[in-house]
């Protein structure tokens, strides 16, 4: 895969520490998800071996540990922060195969040259506008195996809620919840959040997976606005 051609503004690329801060006081509810995680992988793994591409890794703090538990005969992780692909060199030493991409994530899907079993992303693909998203669906269905899976976690938008409406009560939820962080940090933490984040409802996504023929679509759970979706053929 090749690097990236422009130079995206990511959340990340400067506050790469903050967003880690933030996932270890678990304000994401990234311990409840990523359990799920691993018990997904695991009953994949079950069924025999299986690829991973795993779309805006960050740094794999989370995901390393359910590599260790359902290892997969491959490991493709992609981001545009090169210090986040930095710290997941060192969380997954130990793994064999394992490859790290410093690309846009529609463009390495688009540029993957073997099918995955499972393709998998948290809490990136909100970055996308609406456009992106349903490319980035039309393109993970090319590139899944047979009986695949795109395992998506993100923020999810209520139905009938505007972006505005939603960022009012995210925004709220991080003043009010997030307690343990810097006011100062808190307030770049809202700041990238209002810039950045564009989250579809629940039933834009089924629709923009059904287009791109990935008409299964399973709630594993959900945690205020943070999902567990999956999405199969
Ligand atoms: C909130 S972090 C999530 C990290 C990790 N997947 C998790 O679940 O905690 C989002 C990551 O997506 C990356 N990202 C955002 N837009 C991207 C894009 N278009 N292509 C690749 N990575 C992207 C950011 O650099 C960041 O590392």
């Amino acid at each position: 895969m090749s690097a990236p051609t422009t130079d995206e503004t990511t959340l990340f690329r400067q506050s790469w520490t903050l967003y880690d801060s933030i996932s270890e006081m678990n304000y994401m509810f990234h311990r409840e998800i990523y359990a799920h995680i691993t018990a997904l992988l695991s009953q994949r793994h079950a069924g025999g071996p299986y690829s991973l591409l795993d779309l805006g890794c960050g740094n794999t703090r989370f995901i390393a540990p359910c590599l260790k538990t359902a290892t997969p005969s491959r490991y493709a992780g992609v981001d545009l922060s090169e210090a986040a692909l930095k710290e997941a060199r060192e969380y997954l030493s130990g793994l064999e195969n394992v490859a790290l991409h410093h690309q846009d994530m529609l463009q390495a899907v688009q540029a993957a040259d073997a099918s995955f079993e499972v393709i998998f992303s948290g809490f990136a693909v909100h970055h996308l506008d609406a456009a992106g998203k349903q490319q980035l669906f039309h393109a993970c269905a090319a590139k899944l195996a047979p009986g695949g899976q795109f395992i998506l976690v993100d923020v999810v938008r209520e139905e009938g809620q505007t972006r505005e409406q939603y960022l009012k009560g995210y925004l709220n939820f991080m003043r009010t919840q997030w307690t343990a962080v810097r006011p100062d940090h808190l307030e770049e933490a809202c700041a990238h959040v209002a810039a950045y984040d564009f989250p579809e409802t629940l039933t834009d996504l089924k629709r923009m997976a059904a287009e791109a023929a990935l008409t299964n679509v399973r709630v594993v759970d959900c945690f205020a606005q943070h999902h567990v979706l999956v999405f199969s053929a």
